[in-house]
């Protein structure tokens, strides 16, 4: 995946302005780990809450769970994971570097002619699919594809590595006390399907959403927030009646379409890519791509779980996982008791926040014939900006600032404001565009004779005069339109 100009302007003005750090970075970093500052926090509890209410609020028939990241060992073992959460990587002998065949094939193939890229990707996708590795191996000489650090194609065999990370509990270290830090938050939904469902007396179908933090030991990590060893999934079990899942599919791929697209991401930048290699778990299953600066690149999973994880942990529990349907079918009889089928929804909560700034940053030139001139903006949908208001007295005497901030207090409990004095408003304006403020307020002389402000709107940079007492409406309309 190459990191264009684009994505490295992007690290740069999310490390300037406080949305994204490395992690450790006075320890020169922690490769594929990310902290998020002050207005990144902000952005992704925004993103948190819209996707929290959409799928809780929205949906009378889903409520919500936060399940530990430490689960009994034995989960993994039935999910799966332990066994079949791989990833094919292959060694170079001379730089001693271990990449995942997918993208050392990937990387080769950008390369080559259109046709002769997918031609092999295909290819890739298939022998992937059927585990056929030493034909992989095959398909890596016969393209003669190199290493990009030692430049020779001096390969080991292509080996399975799994990508959870395990650490020990207790004081006694040994095999039995092992556990996993988890590297998807589902498992936690379907080992308290019937908690939940007993609880909350939700009938199917109804759907189980969480958002919390999942680990993977990803061996290339690349692209920024886009693949990291420590994230955040939003995720969401739909569990329905066995043989409705086609329906069910469709539902969902089109209701997380949409969403994406009310967070103002232009529809063509979005498109489904359906799976040829599916997961262990899925017997339909597809992505939601975006087109990052790297180009189009998976955002959002939507899978087709089937019975496979209620089945797997009621074996390995020796505890039934099953749900009495009392609705009538054809025949008038109840369906009776059933493993329900899971629909899933999982977006990575960090893929997202990249996407939102992917498509909100611009570098725009501003000059004229006279001067040159350029701003950094980023332009958040009101909804996701950290900040919505901006609260700016032009000066720091005359009662000007005793008038902001009682503006500033009017509105600060209904949504996030900033306040500041100092500097020439022209250049608070600026700093507000590159944390992606939708509004500042200038309060100045004239607001003492009429009570009238200037709004300043970031896109448009465009000015006008408002009644003081307009500005809250004003902005709470933008966020929730
Ligand atoms: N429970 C299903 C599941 O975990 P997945 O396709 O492996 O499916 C779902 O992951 C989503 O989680 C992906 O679409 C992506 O947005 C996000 N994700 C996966 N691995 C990630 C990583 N290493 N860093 C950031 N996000 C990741």
């Amino acid at each position: 995946m190459a990191q264009d100009n684009t994505l490295q302007a992007i690290i740069s003005h999310a490390k300037e302005y406080g949305f994204i750090f490395p992690s450790s970075e006075i320890y020169d970093g922690l490769s594929a780990v990310y902290d998020y500052g002050p207005w990144g926090v902000e952005l992704k509890k925004n993103l948190k809450d819209l996707w929290w209410k959409y799928m809780t609020q929205f949906h009378e028939d889903i409520v919500g769970l936060d399940a530990s990241i430490f689960m009994h060992p034995k989960v993994w073992k039935a999910s799966g994971h332990v066994d079949s959460f791989n990833d094919p990587m292959i060694d170079n002998l001379d730089s001693k570097k271990r990449y995942r065949v997918d993208h050392l094939i990937e990387d080769y193939a950008e390369s080559l002619e259109d046709e002769e890229k997918e031609a092999l990707l295909i290819k890739m996708e298939a022998l992937l699919g059927e585990e056929k590795f030493e034909e992989l191996s095959a398909l890596i000489q016969e393209h003669n594809i190199k290493c990009p650090v030692s430049k020779t194609a001096n390969w080991t065999e292509i080996r399975q590595f799994n990508l959870m990370f395990s650490t020990k509990v207790g004081s006694v270290a040994d095999e039995s006390s092992e556990i996993y830090l988890r590297p998807e938050t589902a498992q936690g939904i379907f080992v308290n399907f019937l908690n939940v469902q007993k609880t909350s007396r939700l009938q199917i179908p109804f759907g189980i959403a969480q958002i919390g933090k999942a680990f993977r030991n990803e061996i290339v990590a690349r692209g920024f927030v886009f693949r990291m060893r420590e994230f955040e999934q939003m995720e969401m079990q739909y569990f329905i009646r066995p043989g409705t899942q086609k329906k069910w599919y469709e539902y969902w791929k089109e209701q997380r379409l949409n969403w994406h697209i009310s967070l103002g991401i232009p529809a063509e930048k979005l498109r489904f890519h359906d799976h040829v290699q599916l997961s262990h778990y899925a017997d339909m299953a597809c992505d939601i791509e975006y087109e990052f600066p790297m180009g189009f690149r998976e955002l959002e999973g939507i899978h087709s779980r089937t019975d496979f994880d209620l089945k797997n942990h009621q074996e390995h529990s020796r505890k039934k996982q099953q749900y009495y349907d009392h609705t009538l079918d054809e025949n008038g009889k109840p369906y009776g008791n059933y493993i329900p089928y899971v629909l899933e929804t999982s977006v990575g909560l960090d893929r997202a926040i990249l996407m939102i700034l992917s498509e909100a940053f611009e570098e725009e030139d501003l000059s004229t014939e006279k001067r040159e001139d350029s701003r950094s903006v980023l332009r958040f949908s009101p909804k996701v900006a950290p900040i919505k208001l901006a609260v700016l007295p032009l000066t720091r005497k005359d009662g000007l600032p005793e008038i902001a901030k009682e503006l500033f207090d009017s509105c600060k409990l209904d949504f996030k404001c900033f306040y500041e004095e100092k500097d020439t408003i022209g250049r608070r304006y600026r700093r507000m565009d590159a944390l992606g403020t939708p509004f500042c307020v200038t309060i100045d002389h004239q607001t003492k004779e009429d009570g009238t402000v200037t709004v300043r709107h970031r896109d448009s940079m465009e000015q006008e005069r408002v009644k003081l007492e307009d500005i809250k409406p004003l902005v709470l309309n933008a966020i929730h339109s």
